[in-house]
């Protein structure tokens, strides 16, 4: 798989700096980030209408190609492409020829063969979809819908969305990243949007075997006592623990990790009285968070899942027209030549 690096960044823009791929939230700037969240506030509309339908990718196909398991990220994705008007392609990768020993490229080079648009892509390999937006037809643009540690863009925009319609702006936020971010491509992605947007202070809160060696390289202060960390917090975000990218016992057990790190109605009250509570999912109840809290006045865990419809049909329109863009330039620029 290619390594990622962030010169990678450029892969995603066009050359006036419109999305064409949308694959790190590295290197973007905060324009870009505000525009894209501008956008997906103008298609919350859409989602409360009767036809819940916009025009703008009509013709167009979208293949969702999921290589790893989703509930949330699969579902929005396919909502959104379905309520911009796309025809929906998703490849069942169990019952797919993957499983008779077909490489990605070839799986790719067919569904390009397909006339397809735009590949979102989820894998367990870091890198994955970088590595096809390098090599992929000129004009399919491709959405990383989670690869391996590395980035999960299209979440941490849902999460800045949910943030920004709750608390007004991201000026003066104290946020706080709680559990695994080890293993959380999630986190990675958060830490980026959050400096990016200009928080006042990103906190990581985790034991020292769930934190990533370059973690306050990343621009997050770290804080090994759950309880001293959620003093003066605008917004608490539970991680899930990664059990299944665990190597080597990381953790005593998961009842002392819910002890020292999970959030309970009586450790939220040393947040602000107004923090809220944000999990990506899917939670374990009674492992990184308590049904109380989870369930509770501050939680606005589903509202991140609806978000999550509107962010992505506005980063899958944006990837297009800035695919389009490119399309045209690049014939303008063979017609002079
Ligand atoms: N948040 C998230 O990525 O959930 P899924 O694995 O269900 O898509």
């Amino acid at each position: 798989m290619t390594a990622i690096a962030t010169s990678d960044t450029a892969l995603q823009l066009t050359r006036d700096g419109q999305l064409k791929h949308f694959l790190t939230l590295d290197g973007l700037q905060r324009p870009l980030l505000t525009d894209i969240l501008d956008t997906a506030d103008s298609f919350i509309e859409v989602g409360e209408r009767t036809i819940k339908k916009v025009p703008l990718l009509r013709g167009r196909t979208v293949v969702n190609l999921f290589f790893e398991s989703s509930t949330r990220t699969r579902s929005t994705f396919e909502l959104a492409a379905k309520r911009l008007s796309a025809d929906v392609l998703n490849l069942d990768i169990n019952t797919s020829a993957t499983s008779k020993g077909e490489s990605l490229s070839d799986t790719l080079l067919n569904l390009e063969a397909m006339a397809s648009d735009m590949f979102v892509v989820r894998h367990s390999q870091s890198g994955a979809p970088h590595f096809i937006a390098q090599s992929v037809t000129p004009g399919v643009a491709i959405v990383n819908a989670g690869d391996g540690r590395h980035a999960h863009p299209t979440q941490a925009m849902l999460d800045m969305l949910t943030i920004r319609q709750h608390k007004g702006s991201f000026e003066g936020l104290k946020v706080a990243i709680v559990g695994d971010v080890l293993h959380s491509r999630v986190a990675r992605s958060q830490i980026a949007a959050l400096n990016t947007l200009g928080v006042a202070e990103v906190r990581v809160i985790a034991p020292g075997t769930l934190l990533p060696r370059d973690v306050e390289s990343l621009g997050c202060k770290v804080q090994y006592d759950m309880r001293a960390g959620l003093k003066d917090l605008d917004v608490v975000i539970m991680l899930r623990l990664q059990r299944e990218r665990m190597q080597g016992a990381l953790l005593p057990s998961e009842r002392e990790f819910y002890r020292l790190y999970g959030l309970n109605t009586e450790k939220l009250a040393l947040a602000r009285p107004d923090c809220i509570v944000m999990h990506p999912g899917p939670i374990n109840r009674g492992v990184e968070i308590e049904s109380a809290v989870a369930d509770g006045p501050q939680s606005v865990i589903l509202n991140q899942v609806t978000n999550g419809i509107a962010v992505r049909m506005a980063v899958m329109s944006m990837a297009m027209s800035g695919q389009v863009a490119e399309r045209t330039r690049g014939q303008a620029e063979g017609e002079q030549a």
